[in-house]
């Protein structure tokens, strides 16, 4: 068994929610945030600082930074795309922020509006401003496994981007199969060419699960050392810059599997399922979780 610490990085409230397109009221998002942080979670994206007209799902953010119960067990960090979007999020005492770009060239330009170039341009001063303030940087890397507007992605673009994003001040960079079109044999490649150049212990995994290989490609990742894992409680997710992509894998799926291999993680399953359920019905969809769906009061 391969049995070690393994951190979740729970990013249902942000990438979950900023695919949804009937509104959600902050209280749910509230909710939701707070009953998440009393599972054992220990990092909880709860919004994201972008352009409202962007992604209108989350221009509450500022209401729901203000709103939520804060556990001193928990980090919260929000996404920032430049440091417009630092500015306001400073007003809501964070203390890590996600920025993001993409191993993509044509995502990059869908997602945020500029070249990957230019996205290191924004994330200078954005990134001095954090620094300034102490906050923790973690840095996005999009599109690590393939890209819905130029198809493959170069395993040198995807580690160029990683140390560029490391070098700039990131402490750690999450790899994201955006559209989860990864499989365990592709993922090993590509670990296998990009990690000797990275340091493992700031490097985390963000795999979609489209087409049901995200728990794969996590185990994948955990059998090169990775230990820092990024999920959606029920699955919930999509960038809606991406066409086609569904969910994170769900967190619920990902602690269940952790578990069985010996890993220990802090969360309780039971109270995740919980959330699920809670968040579920709130969307009025299924959930996204095998382990809930097996799990549900019948
Ligand atoms: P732009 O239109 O090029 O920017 O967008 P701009 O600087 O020209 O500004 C246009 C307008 O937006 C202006 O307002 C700005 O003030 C406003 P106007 O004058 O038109 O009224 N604006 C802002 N408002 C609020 N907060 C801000 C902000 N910045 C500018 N921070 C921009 C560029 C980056 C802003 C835009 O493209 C954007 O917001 N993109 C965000 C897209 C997004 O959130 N995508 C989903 C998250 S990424 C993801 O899901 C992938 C991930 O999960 C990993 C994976 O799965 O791979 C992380
Ligand atoms: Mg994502």
């Amino acid at each position: 068994s391969i049995s070690d610490f393994v951190k979740i990085v729970e990013v249902g409230p942000r990438d979950g929610l900023q695919n949804v397109k009937k509104v959600v009221p902050t209280e749910v998002k509230v909710n939701l945030i707070d009953g998440l942080s009393q599972s054992g979670l220990k990092s909880i994206e709860a919004t994201s600082f972008v352009s409202p007209k962007w992604v209108p799902q989350l221009a509450d953010a500022k209401e729901v930074m203000s709103r939520i119960t804060r556990n001193p067990e928990c980090v919260y960090p929000v996404l920032v795309p430049n440091l417009k979007g630092l500015e306001t999020a400073l007003a809501c005492n964070i203390s890590e922020i996600g920025i993001f770009t993409a191993a993509s060239e044509a995502f990059c330009k869908k997602n945020i509006n500029c070249s990957i170039k230019e996205s290191y341009e924004r994330f200078a001063p954005t990134i001095e401003l954090a620094k300034k303030n102490n906050i923790t940087i973690r840095g996005y890397v999009s599109c690590v496994a393939g890209c819905p507007y130029q198809g493959d992605v170069s395993h040198g673009s995807v580690g160029e981007v990683s140390q560029k994003l490391l070098e700039m001040g990131c402490s750690e960079i999450s790899l994201g199969d955006t559209i989860g079109v990864g499989t365990p044999g592709k993922i090993n490649e590509l670990l296998k060419t990009i990690l000797p150049f990275l340091p493992i212990e700031n490097v985390a995994l963000h795999m979609h699960d489209t087409y049901g290989q995200a728990l794969g490609n996590v185990y994948v990742g955990l059998d090169h050392g990775i230990r820092v894992f990024d999920s959606s409680v029920a699955g919930l997710g999509g960038c809606p810059y991406a066409r086609g992509a569904s969910g994170n894998v769900a967190t619920e799926d990902l602690i269940y599997m952790l578990h069985g291999c010996g890993c220990d993680t802090g969360v309780d399953i039971d109270k995740v399922i919980e959330v699920g359920h809670f968040i579920s019905q709130a969307l009025e969809r299924d959930s996204g979780s095998k382990v809930a769906i097996a799990r549900a009061p019948k």
